[in-house]
């Protein structure tokens, strides 16, 4: 059976460490991660996208990730990614989730605030957990002047309020990341005094999206075998800790993993031009990503946590 996301999330706020959320679309990337989990003693959040489920099948997805649980024996959260609808979160809370986002970040404040609320109401029922969103993740680059910050950032205030007005178990904030590769043109720059005001506002586990580390020797270790990526950019480590610090429970990750996964399959296809075993090919793979798993366990120090 799976941990709540509450019960997870609760526990490393209280302890002042995060856990990683996962994103898993197949075998390789789900035994991946319970495998890290394992090593490492650490809860782990496995997070599945919509687009996730399209492609892998809500079934088997269900059906590995228990397998996953099975076998790490520590606290395994599976946790519907982004889910943009209330059919969304149903589907999923139907199908043995045991936590979903919604996210209505994209929408005015007053709608998000409805439609979260009718979801938790729904998802409580059911003993599921939920994670909303509040301000904009996508298309921050470079310097950015406080009017941008104060419209496309999370508004303390609001999500003080929206956390009142919903009931949420956690929240999503804006404060400067972005998903995908491409995060930073320049240095890195998130908006910590801001987090921080959340953080003193708002008494529930904060989320950090779009928070992979895009490392220069994964980038090198692709570009070496013909991955074409320049100016990729993400989070520095240091301010993963300092976000941490300042009251974030939950820390996303899928770029790092997807870029290790890349970059392994096109160390071996360039290596052994011979080599046509699918194990042989994306066993490496999963090697690459567990070991990246491990390496942010111990980052959010939630290793030993389990
Ligand atoms: O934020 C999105 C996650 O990285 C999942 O991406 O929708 O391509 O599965 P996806
Ligand atoms: P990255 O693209 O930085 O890995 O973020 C993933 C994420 O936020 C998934 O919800
Ligand atoms: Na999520
Ligand atoms: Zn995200």
């Amino acid at each position: 059976t799976f941990a709540t996301l509450k019960e997870v999330l609760d526990k490393a706020k209280a302890e002042k460490y995060a856990v990683g959320a996962f994103n898993i679309n197949n075998l390789e990337i789900t035994k991946a991660i319970a495998g890290a989990a394992k090593a490492e003693r650490s809860p782990v959040i496995l997070a599945v996208s919509p687009s996730a489920i399209k492609y892998a099948g809500i079934d088997y997805i269900y059906e590995i990730a228990c397998c996953a649980a099975k076998n790490a024996k520590v606290p395994v959260v599976l946790h519907l990614d982004h889910g943009t609808s209330f059919d969304d979160c149903v589907k999923c809370i139907r199908n043995g989730w045991s936590s979903v986002m919604y996210d209505g970040s994209k929408l005015p404040l007053e709608e998000n605030i409805a439609m979260t609320k009718k979801i938790v109401e729904f998802a409580h029922a059911a003993g599921v957990s939920v994670e909303a969103e509040l301000g904009r993740l996508a298309g921050v680059e470079g310097h950015v002047s406080v009017s941008e910050r104060d419209a496309i950032f999370t508004n303390p205030d609001e999500a003080k309020m929206f956390v009142e007005q919903t009931g949420v178990d956690a929240l999503a904030v804006a404060i400067g990341t972005s998903h995908g590769a491409f995060k930073f043109k320049g240095e890195a720059n998130l908006d910590f005094e801001r987090l921080d005001k959340i953080q003193k506002l708002v008494n529930i586990p904060i989320v950090l999206h779009g928070a992979s580390g895009v490392p220069k020797e994964v980038l090198d270790r692709a570009a070496k075998y013909g991955a074409k990526l320049p100016g990729a950019a993400g989070v520095p480590n240091d301010s993963i800790q300092k976000a941490i610090g300042l009251g974030v429970a939950k820390i996303n990750i899928d770029t790092d993993i997807r870029l290790a996964m890349t970059a392994a399959i096109r160390e071996v296809l360039a290596e052994k031009p011979d080599e046509f075993d699918p194990r042989k090919i994306l066993g490496p793979a999963e090697d690459a990503m567990r070991e990246v798993a491990i390496g942010k366990m111990r980052l959010f120090e939630s290793s030993g946590k389990a």
